[in-house]
């Protein structure tokens, strides 16, 4: 098996500087290129600076070496694995990766970081030794405290290249791997996506409904449910609107023809006015929510009103106890239980339809959600937290169609995806099996 200790990180953007830095830290040899030299320079500058620095020991610095692709590309030759962490567009992932075969050493593994580009359209019409070594290794951001990987292989990929990476990744560099198959957006994209897409639209049909705000919609999104503090709103001001609308086309343009993200790929009116006029989140300074900071340092939080288009003062609002948890929420008769229970069920409804489409089995599917999206509980998980029975009835009382697993769970004498504390789970064939 390739022992990996010397790794090229190719793009030296967001990601691959926290490739190149993590990769350091624990003690491998990394080259660091970029289109400039000294974009790859400022890279490695930037990793011991800061408030939670990448590298907090700058001996460590010297493993990195940088380079430009034009001057430095043949350096790959003697690296065991060549990691591309480009812009996301297949055409100069493909350009890259034919220069990266015609110099790299035999025997090296290749990975693209690509958050939901399918492998397939990357190596397609590569050449035979290219297609056996490349895996998808997909990174969340930030790499340096985010757990997640997720591992694809290719159609041909060696089985060697997942182990030799999955070590690799797991031991040497302390990430929670999770075996993903190559389907758009891969497992946590696909499932984190729907809930932020889907849930914009569900959003704002509650709020035209009921007595519902961006605010209190955050506020149910993230303590009462086991989700990040940015809630749903908020999380989408931090990636970007930009971001999500290229999700929502790259969705719209691989997704399978019949499934149920295909009605949420495209922004609701008012998103989509909001976008159109650059106001895609913190990155421009506003998004959902706007952040004043004052010349004598006192802060004031403005909400964007998507129904009257304008700015107000935020908010903080108040959940009664009943509010408080999933459970309570779930099914229940207020605005609040109401709107979680709409957008959950979308959710939950969704990942039990994936399985095996995109991952074997439910644990790789709750780990991607937890390690990749900060959620307490995976989508697995949540539905036993709320009972397997409750969220069938709910999903028949919409007139959907039971989906896969929640199928094959009601087939079988059990009522929960998890028993014996977790330790084993309810499989694809309908048997239980221990979790690793
Ligand atoms: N940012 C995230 O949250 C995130 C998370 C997971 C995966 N990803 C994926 O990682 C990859 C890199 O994303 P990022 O956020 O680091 O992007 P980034 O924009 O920060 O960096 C991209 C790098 O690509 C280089 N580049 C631009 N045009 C190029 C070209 N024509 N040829 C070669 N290099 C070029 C740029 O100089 C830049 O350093 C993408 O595939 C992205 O989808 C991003």
């Amino acid at each position: 098996m390739t022992e990996i200790k010397k790794v090229a990180v190719l793009g030296a953007g967001t990601m691959g500087f926290g490739i190149a830095g993590v990769c350091a830290n624990a003690g491998c040899q990394v080259l660091l290129l970029d289109l400039e030299k000294s974009a790859s320079e400022k890279a490695k500058e930037k990793l011991v600076a800061g408030r939670s620095p990448v590298i907090s020991d700058e001996t460590v610095l010297e493993r990195i070496s940088t380079g430009s692709f034009d001057a430095d590309l043949q350096k790959i030759k003697d690296c065991d694995w060549i990691c591309e962490v480009v812009v996301e567009n297949v055409e100069i992932k493909r350009e890259l990766f034919k220069k990266v075969e015609a110099v790299r050493g035999e025997g090296s593994i290749i990975s693209t970081n690509t958050s939901g580009i399918p492998l397939r359209d990357i190596y397609q019409g590569m050449p035979e030794r290219l297609q056996q070594d490349i895996a998808v290794t997909h990174f969340f951001n930030p790499v340096h405290i985010m757990k997640l990987v997720e591992l694809v292989p290719g159609e041909k990929t060696r089985p060697e290249v997942i182990s030799t990476l999955a070590d690799f990744l797991g031991q040497t560099l302390n990430k929670g791997v999770v075996y993903a198959k190559d389907t758009v957006n891969f497992i946590g994209n696909r499932i984190g996506c729907m809930w932020m897409l889907s849930g914009l639209h569900i959003a704002e049909e509650s709020m035209a409904k009921d007595d519902l705000t961006i605010e209190s919609i955050d506020a149910l999104m993230s303590e009462p449910v086991g989700l990040p503090a940015t809630g749903l709103y908020g999380l989408v001001d931090l990636i970007g609107l930009d971001v999500m609308f290229n999700v929502g086309k790259n969705l719209e343009t691989n997704l399978p023809d019949n499934d149920a993200g295909r009605a949420y790929t495209n922004f609701t009116k008012s998103v989509q006015t909001i976008f159109d006029r650059g106001q895609l989140g913190r990155k421009t300074g506003g998004g959902f929510y706007k952040l004043t900071r004052h010349d004598d340092g006192s802060k004031t939080m403005e909400v964007f009103d998507l129904q009257n288009d304008q700015w107000r003062a935020a908010e903080k609002p108040m959940l009664s106890e009943k509010d408080s948890s999933l459970e309570s929420l779930y099914g229940g008769e207020s605005a609040n239980a109401r709107f979680v229970t709409d957008i959950m069920t979308m959710t939950l409804s969704y990942s039990a339809e994936l399985v095996p489409e995109i991952a074997d089995d439910i644990v790789n599917v709750d780990r991607a959600m937890r390690w990749g999206f900060g959620w307490k509980k995976g989508p697995f998980e949540l539905i036993d937290q709320i009972g397997a029975d409750r969220v069938m009835e709910t999903i028949a009382s919409k007139g959907l169609p039971i989906p896969r697993m929640l199928n094959l769970l009601k087939q079988s004498d059990s009522t929960s995806f998890y028993r014996d504390e977790g330790k084993e789970y309810f499989g694809t064939d309908g048997e239980w099996h221990p979790v690793a």
